[in-house]
């Protein structure tokens, strides 16, 4: 397993980007040790620092390492290539940097989440949807939600479940009203995490 100089001079992202990307890094150790303190904070910091590894790649640099590693892709990803990112990225974690497979597999799903997610992919996952840098509405909407409910909540678990509830609820609300497809795994997670809440009220 690489360290994070390596993976930091491999980097070729915008500043912007690159705010973002140490902001997840923090969020994550942060989300880590409030919930899941048995995660290993390096490996949490080395996916957190490769996660939007690939983001700014050209479509077609994307598609040439789906060629390169045998990545399928789903019709939700061939219609939003944006989505793309998150499995390049994972495959170079592994390929080139040696992550950990809990570490690529959080990389893997850091876009659309999924049900019954490890606490390494949702600490990586919502890092990404919260991290201080992140300034669009929704996500400084999510941040004061979990602040709030972390205060709130007697149980940190419920605080974080319903902060997920909440982060697909506001993205599957943006990918309606932008009228684009929405990926199957977000809906999924989304019911999946609806049903971890209910079950605590029986
Ligand atoms: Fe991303
Ligand atoms: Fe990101």
């Amino acid at each position: 397993m690489t360290d994070a100089n390596g993976i930091i001079s491999a980097m070729n992202l915008s500043e912007r980007r690159m705010r973002h990307t140490f902001g997840v890094a923090e969020c994550a150790k942060e989300l880590a040790k409030a919930h899941f303190p048995a995660l290993d904070l390096k490996a949490v910091e080395l996916a957190a620092l490769m996660h939007d590894f690939t983001k700014e790649y050209s479509i077609e640099r994307q598609l040439e390492l789906c060629m390169q590693y045998n990545i399928e892709l789903t019709e939700e990803e061939k219609a939003n290539t944006k989505l793309i990112h998150s499995k390049t990225a994972a495959m170079l974690a592994s390929h080139l940097f040696s992550l950990p497979s809990d570490a690529c597999s959080a990389i893997y799903w850091h876009t659309t989440g999924k049900p019954a997610m490890s606490p390494f992919e949702i600490v990586i996952y919502l890092a990404d949807y919260i991290e201080d840098f992140r300034d669009d509405a929704g996500c400084v909407k999510l941040r004061e939600f979990y602040n709030k409910a972390m205060k709130k909540e007697l149980d940190k678990t419920t605080a974080l479940h319903k902060t997920l509830v909440k982060s697909f609820d506001t993205t599957i609300k943006y990918l309606i009203a932008e009228e684009k497809t929405i990926n199957h795994a977000t809906i999924e997670a989304r019911n999946y995490y609806i049903n971890q809440l209910n079950a605590i009220k029986f």
